[in-house]
Protein backbone atom coordinates (compact mmCIF):
# COMPACT_ATOMS: atom_id res chain seq x y z
CA UNK A 1 0.00 0.00 0.00
CA UNK A 2 1.56 3.36 -0.71
CA UNK A 3 2.30 5.57 2.33
CA UNK A 4 -0.67 6.92 4.21
CA UNK A 5 0.84 9.82 4.66
CA UNK A 6 0.70 10.47 1.35
CA UNK A 7 -2.91 9.97 1.04
CA UNK A 8 -3.60 12.07 4.16
CA UNK A 9 -1.34 14.93 2.54
CA UNK A 10 -3.78 15.30 -0.64
CA UNK A 11 -6.69 15.22 0.92
CA UNK A 12 -8.47 18.43 2.69
CA UNK A 13 -9.58 16.45 5.80
CA UNK A 14 -6.78 17.59 8.76
CA UNK A 15 -4.65 15.15 9.81
CA UNK A 16 -3.36 15.45 13.41
CA UNK A 17 -2.51 11.77 13.61
CA UNK A 18 1.44 12.40 12.96
CA UNK A 19 2.47 10.11 14.89
CA UNK A 20 0.45 7.29 17.51
CA UNK A 21 2.95 4.75 19.47
CA UNK A 22 0.69 3.26 21.97
CA UNK A 23 0.93 1.66 25.56
CA UNK A 24 -1.14 0.31 27.96
CA UNK A 25 -4.07 -1.84 28.33
CA UNK A 26 -7.02 -1.61 28.17
CA UNK A 27 -6.28 -2.41 24.67
CA UNK A 28 -6.49 0.73 23.09
CA UNK A 29 -3.97 3.40 22.62
CA UNK A 30 -2.93 5.71 25.06
CA UNK A 31 -1.70 8.44 22.83
CA UNK A 32 -3.42 11.70 23.35
CA UNK A 33 -3.91 12.26 19.29
CA UNK A 34 -5.97 15.59 19.60
CA UNK A 35 -8.60 16.21 17.18
CA UNK A 36 -8.77 12.49 16.00
CA UNK A 37 -12.20 12.06 16.61
CA UNK A 38 -13.02 15.14 14.87
CA UNK A 39 -10.89 14.41 11.39
CA UNK A 40 -12.50 10.85 11.82
CA UNK A 41 -16.12 12.56 11.41
CA UNK A 42 -15.07 14.93 8.90
CA UNK A 43 -13.66 11.70 6.85
CA UNK A 44 -17.00 10.06 7.13
CA UNK A 45 -18.70 13.45 6.03
CA UNK A 46 -16.47 13.63 2.85
CA UNK A 47 -16.40 9.68 2.56
CA UNK A 48 -20.75 10.35 2.66
CA UNK A 49 -20.54 12.32 0.02
CA UNK A 50 -17.81 10.25 -2.28
CA UNK A 51 -18.60 9.71 -6.29
CA UNK A 52 -15.06 8.14 -6.74
CA UNK A 53 -17.04 5.07 -8.64
CA UNK A 54 -19.96 3.14 -9.64
CA UNK A 55 -20.64 2.09 -6.41
CA UNK A 56 -22.28 5.32 -5.14
CA UNK A 57 -25.49 4.87 -7.87
CA UNK A 58 -26.91 1.72 -5.92
CA UNK A 59 -25.71 2.43 -1.94
CA UNK A 60 -28.27 3.54 0.81
CA UNK A 61 -25.34 4.52 2.59
CA UNK A 62 -21.48 4.87 2.54
CA UNK A 63 -20.32 2.61 5.69
CA UNK A 64 -17.47 3.67 7.15
CA UNK A 65 -16.53 2.36 10.49
CA UNK A 66 -17.83 1.28 13.84
CA UNK A 67 -15.75 0.43 17.05
CA UNK A 68 -13.36 2.68 18.93
CA UNK A 69 -11.12 5.29 16.85
CA UNK A 70 -8.68 5.09 19.71
CA UNK A 71 -8.41 0.67 19.27
CA UNK A 72 -4.93 -0.34 18.67
CA UNK A 73 -6.55 -2.85 16.91
CA UNK A 74 -8.24 -2.30 12.99
CA UNK A 75 -9.57 -4.79 11.06
CA UNK A 76 -10.58 -4.41 7.62
CA UNK A 77 -12.76 -6.38 5.69
CA UNK A 78 -14.07 -6.13 1.83
CA UNK A 79 -17.07 -4.05 1.51
CA UNK A 80 -20.18 -3.60 2.98
CA UNK A 81 -23.15 -6.55 2.81
CA UNK A 82 -27.34 -5.69 2.77
CA UNK A 83 -27.88 -5.18 6.42
CA UNK A 84 -24.01 -2.86 6.89
CA UNK A 85 -25.84 -0.90 4.07
CA UNK A 86 -29.23 -0.59 5.54
CA UNK A 87 -27.68 0.42 9.37
CA UNK A 88 -24.70 2.59 7.90
CA UNK A 89 -21.97 0.47 9.63
CA UNK A 90 -19.40 -2.05 8.86
CA UNK A 91 -19.56 -6.15 10.09
CA UNK A 92 -22.91 -5.74 11.65
CA UNK A 93 -24.69 -8.82 9.83
CA UNK A 94 -23.86 -12.20 10.08
CA UNK A 95 -20.39 -12.64 9.36
CA UNK A 96 -19.95 -9.48 11.78
CA UNK A 97 -22.00 -11.36 14.72
CA UNK A 98 -19.67 -14.34 14.27
CA UNK A 99 -16.44 -12.01 14.03
CA UNK A 100 -17.28 -10.42 17.03
CA UNK A 101 -17.94 -13.65 18.96
CA UNK A 102 -14.72 -15.24 17.53
CA UNK A 103 -12.97 -11.82 19.13
CA UNK A 104 -14.96 -12.48 22.48
CA UNK A 105 -13.25 -15.50 22.69
CA UNK A 106 -10.12 -13.95 22.01
CA UNK A 107 -10.52 -11.84 25.17
CA UNK A 108 -11.25 -9.24 22.82
CA UNK A 109 -14.08 -6.88 22.88
CA UNK A 110 -15.55 -5.52 19.81
CA UNK A 111 -16.60 -2.06 20.82
CA UNK A 112 -13.81 -1.33 22.79
CA UNK A 113 -10.46 -2.99 21.36
CA UNK A 114 -11.43 -2.53 17.49
CA UNK A 115 -12.16 -0.20 14.84
CA UNK A 116 -13.76 -1.70 11.85
CA UNK A 117 -14.03 -0.60 8.52
CA UNK A 118 -13.49 -2.15 4.95
CA UNK A 119 -11.47 -2.10 1.35
CA UNK A 120 -14.55 -0.54 -0.17
CA UNK A 121 -16.99 1.57 1.47
CA UNK A 122 -20.41 1.36 -0.65
CA UNK A 123 -22.17 -1.91 -1.04
CA UNK A 124 -20.83 -4.00 -4.65
CA UNK A 125 -24.46 -5.29 -6.09
CA UNK A 126 -25.90 -8.53 -5.11
CA UNK A 127 -22.50 -8.82 -2.68
CA UNK A 128 -19.90 -9.61 -5.56
CA UNK A 129 -16.58 -8.72 -4.73
CA UNK A 130 -15.05 -5.48 -5.46
CA UNK A 131 -13.41 -4.28 -8.57
CA UNK A 132 -10.05 -3.27 -8.38
CA UNK A 133 -11.01 -0.47 -10.09
CA UNK A 134 -13.57 0.34 -7.13
CA UNK A 135 -10.84 -0.73 -4.52
CA UNK A 136 -7.77 1.75 -6.32
CA UNK A 137 -11.00 4.32 -6.04
CA UNK A 138 -11.55 3.63 -2.00
CA UNK A 139 -8.25 3.18 -0.74
CA UNK A 140 -7.30 6.94 -0.20
CA UNK A 141 -10.23 6.74 2.50
CA UNK A 142 -8.89 3.53 3.76
CA UNK A 143 -5.63 4.95 4.23
CA UNK A 144 -7.09 8.15 6.04
CA UNK A 145 -8.46 6.15 8.07
CA UNK A 146 -5.41 4.11 9.17
CA UNK A 147 -3.37 7.02 8.83
CA UNK A 148 -6.01 8.59 11.65
CA UNK A 149 -6.45 5.94 13.46
CA UNK A 150 -3.11 5.00 13.76
CA UNK A 151 -3.41 0.81 14.97
CA UNK A 152 -0.47 -1.32 16.01
CA UNK A 153 -2.18 -4.48 14.79
CA UNK A 154 -3.92 -4.58 11.70
CA UNK A 155 -6.43 -8.08 10.93
CA UNK A 156 -7.08 -8.06 7.44
CA UNK A 157 -10.38 -10.51 7.32
CA UNK A 158 -10.15 -12.43 3.94
CA UNK A 159 -8.19 -12.56 0.76
CA UNK A 160 -9.76 -9.34 -0.99
CA UNK A 161 -8.75 -7.44 2.31
CA UNK A 162 -5.52 -8.53 1.87
CA UNK A 163 -4.96 -7.61 -1.53
CA UNK A 164 -6.65 -4.46 -1.21
CA UNK A 165 -4.22 -3.51 1.54
CA UNK A 166 -1.36 -5.42 0.66
CA UNK A 167 -1.19 -6.15 -2.90
CA UNK A 168 -0.91 -9.67 -1.72
CA UNK A 169 -2.86 -12.18 -4.20
CA UNK A 170 -2.35 -15.86 -2.71
CA UNK A 171 -4.69 -18.49 -1.27
CA UNK A 172 -5.55 -16.92 1.95
CA UNK A 173 -5.83 -20.68 3.66
CA UNK A 174 -1.72 -20.60 3.01
CA UNK A 175 -1.49 -16.81 3.87
CA UNK A 176 -3.61 -16.87 7.01
CA UNK A 177 -2.01 -16.82 10.58
CA UNK A 178 1.00 -15.03 8.87
CA UNK A 179 2.33 -11.98 10.52
CA UNK A 180 3.22 -9.58 7.89
CA UNK A 181 5.42 -6.33 9.10
CA UNK A 182 4.62 -2.95 6.84
CA UNK A 183 5.39 0.78 8.25
CA UNK A 184 5.72 0.17 11.57
CA UNK A 185 2.79 -2.44 11.60
CA UNK A 186 2.24 -5.82 12.28
CA UNK A 187 -1.05 -7.07 9.92
CA UNK A 188 -2.54 -10.44 9.98
CA UNK A 189 -5.07 -12.04 7.25
CA UNK A 190 -7.47 -14.05 8.39
CA UNK A 191 -10.39 -16.51 6.98
CA UNK A 192 -13.19 -14.32 5.98
CA UNK A 193 -16.17 -14.95 8.60
CA UNK A 194 -18.79 -15.29 5.29
CA UNK A 195 -15.91 -18.41 4.40
CA UNK A 196 -16.25 -20.20 8.02
CA UNK A 197 -20.10 -19.40 8.39
CA UNK A 198 -20.74 -21.53 5.13
CA UNK A 199 -17.74 -24.37 7.18
CA UNK A 200 -19.13 -24.48 10.18
CA UNK A 201 -16.88 -27.44 12.17
CA UNK A 202 -15.24 -26.22 15.31
CA UNK A 203 -12.46 -29.40 15.22
CA UNK A 204 -8.59 -29.10 15.40
CA UNK A 205 -7.58 -27.74 12.15
CA UNK A 206 -10.99 -26.35 10.47
CA UNK A 207 -11.02 -22.63 9.20
CA UNK A 208 -13.38 -21.41 12.49
CA UNK A 209 -10.52 -23.04 15.25
CA UNK A 210 -7.81 -21.94 13.15
CA UNK A 211 -9.47 -18.25 13.34
CA UNK A 212 -10.19 -18.73 17.25
CA UNK A 213 -6.12 -19.40 17.51
CA UNK A 214 -5.56 -16.12 14.92
CA UNK A 215 -7.45 -13.86 16.91
CA UNK A 216 -5.58 -15.56 20.17
CA UNK A 217 -2.56 -14.64 18.30
CA UNK A 218 -3.99 -10.97 17.76
CA UNK A 219 -4.61 -10.17 21.63
CA UNK A 220 -1.19 -11.61 22.49
CA UNK A 221 0.95 -9.47 20.16
CA UNK A 222 -1.33 -6.71 21.17
CA UNK A 223 -0.36 -7.24 24.69
CA UNK A 224 3.19 -7.79 24.03
CA UNK A 225 3.29 -4.21 22.28
CA UNK A 226 1.64 -2.79 25.27
CA UNK A 227 4.48 -4.53 27.45
CA UNK A 228 1.80 -6.59 29.68
CA UNK A 229 3.49 -9.79 27.75
CA UNK A 230 7.30 -10.81 26.97
CA UNK A 231 7.89 -11.25 23.31
CA UNK A 232 8.39 -14.57 22.16
N1 LIG B 1 -19.57 -6.93 6.26
C1 LIG B 1 -18.61 -6.02 6.14
O1 LIG B 1 -18.75 -4.92 6.58
N2 LIG B 1 -17.50 -6.36 5.53
C2 LIG B 1 -17.32 -7.55 5.05
O2 LIG B 1 -16.25 -7.81 4.52
C3 LIG B 1 -18.36 -8.48 5.17
C4 LIG B 1 -19.48 -8.16 5.80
Amino acid sequence: MPPPSRAAASSSVPSSAASGAASSAPIESSSPVLGREADLEALARQCSACQRCPLAQGRQQVVVSRGNPRARLMLIGEAPGAREDALGQPFVGRSGQLLDQLLAAAGLDSNRDAYFCNGVKCRPPANRKPTALELAACRPWLQLQIALVQPQVVVLVGATALQAVLALKGPISQLRGQWLDFEGRAFLPIFHPAYLLRNGSNQLGSARELTRQDLVAVRERLLQLAGQLPAN
